[in-house]
């Protein structure tokens, strides 16, 4: 019989019951992006915070990993036969560049910790999800997040049934009055702020850095408070040279602070590599241990290991820059930096904002993203109509918002494009905003 003459299978029974948060829409919202991108291909795309191509064109994954097998017979001492095994065996669930990764945190920002205390993950993502579900012991616990924050660590709260409490972002960094009102709020309700998410140099999606003042002031509060600070560093490597300021981690004898970092953006998102710092100490049953060997723990029923063989790229990559992050971020900095400034020019140039307009653009100093808002609502629906009339793709920032607070909202990323997309697609998001936006 031919195939097509079979007769249709019946259809799947529903399945009812899944998890909650498989109905969230932050869970979606990448996907969404793709598909939209995926239907207007000509369309120049400020949505994606992917890195600029330009930069991947150089990556010898072959190199690397040879630079990395050396490292392990020079300075582990390993027979080269042996050091070849570890690639393509499980590996420690810790991981396997921990003392690689750890010398550069030193060393470039300032954060020093033993090299147990850190954890190599599959990228910050993973880092987010392991942390969260070992600090999360309660259901009374709830996670505070600077608001908005980046999809992913709310997506992994939801995935936790963690309950997320969002914090605004002021002018002058978090707003700290109202963090030690849910903290207070939550000791009524007979449960605490365990910890409160943050992305302190140049945040997805808003752009914002926190003042040195806000950092203390947040780092004061956490003690005062008893909560963690999970500070997330993807963006911190674009700053300026000389206006770098030093992470959260590298100031805190507290040990209030769990850093988190990750490869996508210094390195490149296809090797999935990240790590977490967490040096804070844990009475278990077994005498005291870090909370970074909790966390390998967890990941050693998540995803086991981190693959060595990825690991062993991205190590044998920081070691061909000398050991050094903001070496091996360099260049890609310089292109961020650029690209930010010529978005920011463009948008000046092509907008004539005046304040009857109702258009408000953000100005940050480093990161991939700018934000706007506007006099309407900022939804699917308009997207599409910018997609499919003016060719420009854009991000609508309710997904990063945990109130309505980001429904007149919009995110520019600036990290994708060349400076002649950059130019071109803020004249056609121009042209949309006269046509459709302003009265
Ligand atoms: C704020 C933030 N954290 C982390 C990441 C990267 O996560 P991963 O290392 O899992 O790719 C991103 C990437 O978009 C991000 O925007």
């Amino acid at each position: 019989m031919a195939r097509t003459d079979r007769p249709a299978p019946p259809p799947l029974r529903e399945l009812d019951g899944l998890h909650g948060s498989l109905d969230d829409p932050v869970l979606r919202s990448i996907g969404f992006l793709n598909e939209v991108m995926s239907r207007y291909p000509d369309a120049i795309s400020f949505a994606p915070g992917a890195p600029h191509p330009d930069l991947l064109t150089d990556v010898e994954p072959q190199a690397y990993v040879d630079r990395f097998l050396d490292h392990l017979v020079q300075e582990r001492g390993l027979k080269p036969r042996d050091a070849r095994r570890a690639l393509y065996e499980y590996g420690p669930s810790r991981g396997l560049v921990n003392d690689i990764v750890a010398a550069a945190l030193r060393r470039d920002h300032g954060i020093d910790v033993p090299d147990r205390a850190l954890v190599i993950t599959v990228g910050a993502q993973e880092a987010m999800l392991l942390t969260l579900r070992a600090l999360f012991g309660s259901a009374t616990d709830r996670l505070a997040v600077a608001s908005p924050s980046f999809a992913g660590i709310i997506g992994a709260a939801r995935l936790l049934d963690i309950e997320v409490i969002g914090v605004e972002e002021t002018d002058d960094g978090l707003d700290l009055a109202a963090l030690a009102a849910e903290c207070a709020a939550a000791r009524r309700a007979g449960g605490r702020i365990r910890a409160c998410y943050v992305a302190p140099d140049f945040a997805n999606p808003a752009g914002s850095r926190m003042p040195p003042g806000n950092r203390r002031r947040l780092l004061a509060l956490a003690e005062r408070e008893d909560f963690l600070v999970l500070e997330d560093n993807a963006y911190g490597f674009t700053a300026a040279p000389h206006d770098a300021l030093p992470p959260l981690k590298a100031e805190d004898p507290g040990r209030r602070v769990v850093h988190i970092g990750t490869f996508a953006k210094v390195g490149f998102p296809g090797a999935r590599v990240g790590y977490v710092v967490a040096d804070q100490p844990v009475a278990t049953s077994a005498g005291s241990v870090l909370l970074a060997d909790e966390l390998a723990a967890v990941k050693s029923v998540v995803t086991v290991n981190t693959s060595p063989l990825t690991q062993a790229v991205v190590g044998g990559m920081l070691l061909e820059h000398g050991g050094s992050l903001r070496e091996l971020g360099r260049r890609k900095a310089e292109l961020y930096r650029r690209n930010l400034r010529l978005l920011t020019d463009a948008l000046d140039r092509h907008l004539d904002l005046g304040p009857a307009d109702g258009i408000h653009v953000n100005r940050p100093e480093g990161g991939f993203f700018v934000l706007m808002r506007l006099p309407v609502r900022v939804d699917t629906a308009l997207l599409e109509t910018s997609a499919a009339r003016y060719g420009v793709l854009w991000t609508p920032m309710a997904p990063f918002h945990l109130t309505e607070a980001g429904a007149d909202q919009l995110r520019l990323s600036c990290s994708y494009l060349d400076p002649r997309q950059i130019e071109t697609g803020v004249r056609r998001l121009a042209d949309f905003l006269r046509n459709e936006v302003r009265a």
